[in-house]
């Protein structure tokens, strides 16, 4: 699945530099990633924050950060922020049973080489190793602003599970593996492309799923 000329690693101090530059351009309206956050995702949880590397220049090419929680403390529709306790992940739950996805960024140098899908499988790794319930996440719906006049967010995703829309990042995590359970609003401050929008994704362990009552089914789209 990973390209040949990238491997996959976790996260060193020595990538934060890199790791904030890319921030800045796949993220041009939000606040960037400070060396402190950086340093203390990877303090509170090494194990959960994966970098892909580009073997010949030695580069970071993208990144997936997570964290454990127990979303019995959150809402369905929290926002980034009360999610990751403001980016720091302060809030990570050595016991959550389940890995929060709550970054994925990609160089675009080096998007469409299938890096997401490849920093998408490790962590599917890493909920299997540590026998948790599932990934979940928030996926942003960068091309639901230029539809908004004529699609309801539900029927914009809808259109988009159905293949007959693509959205540039929600496209992505759909064949990547992650299903949808909802439409939110207010996940990020300042994403105006997503209209202030993004879908609830996840991915469910089948070795290990959650109990039925703390299934996200109960949240899905009718
Ligand atoms: C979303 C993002 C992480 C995808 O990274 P990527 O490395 O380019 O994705 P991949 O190459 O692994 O693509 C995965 C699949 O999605 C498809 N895909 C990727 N980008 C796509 C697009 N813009 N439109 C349609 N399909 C797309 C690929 O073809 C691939 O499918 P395949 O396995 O059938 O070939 C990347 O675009 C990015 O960093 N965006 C900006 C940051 C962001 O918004 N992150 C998401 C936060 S929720």
């Amino acid at each position: 699945m990973l390209p040949a000329n990238y491997h996959l690693r976790t996260l060193e101090p020595s990538d934060y530099d890199e790791i904030i530059a890319i921030c800045k351009q796949v993220y041009p309206t939000e606040v960037p990633y400070t060396l402190d956050e950086l340093e203390e995702h990877y303090t509170v949880f090494p194990q959960g924050q994966f970098v892909a590397i580009d073997t010949d220049s030695q580069a970071v090419a993208g990144v997936h950060f997570t964290l454990r929680l127990r979303l019995l403390d959150f809402h369905i529709d929290d926002s980034w922020d009360i999610l990751t306790a403001g980016g720091t992940f302060a809030d990570h739950n050595p016991d959550g049973p389940t890995l929060y996805g709550a970054d994925i960024m990609v160089h675009p140098r080096h998007q469409h080489h299938g890096l997401a899908h490849a920093l998408t499988d490790v962590t599917r790794q890493l909920v299997e190793e540590e026998r948790l319930w599932r990934m979940v996440g928030a996926s942003r719906l960068p091309g639901y602003s230029q539809r908004r006049e004529a699609l309801s967010p539900e029927e914009y995703v809808e259109a988009v599970l159905e293949g007959e829309l693509v959205d540039p990042v929600l496209t992505a995590h759909l064949k990547d593996g992650w299903t949808v359970v909802r439409p939110i609003h207010g996940y990020l401050d300042h994403d105006e492309e997503s209209a202030g929008w993004a879908a609830v994704i996840q991915w469910v362990n089948p070795e290990c799923p959650p109990p039925s009552e703390l299934d996200l089914g109960r949240f899905e789209m009718p």
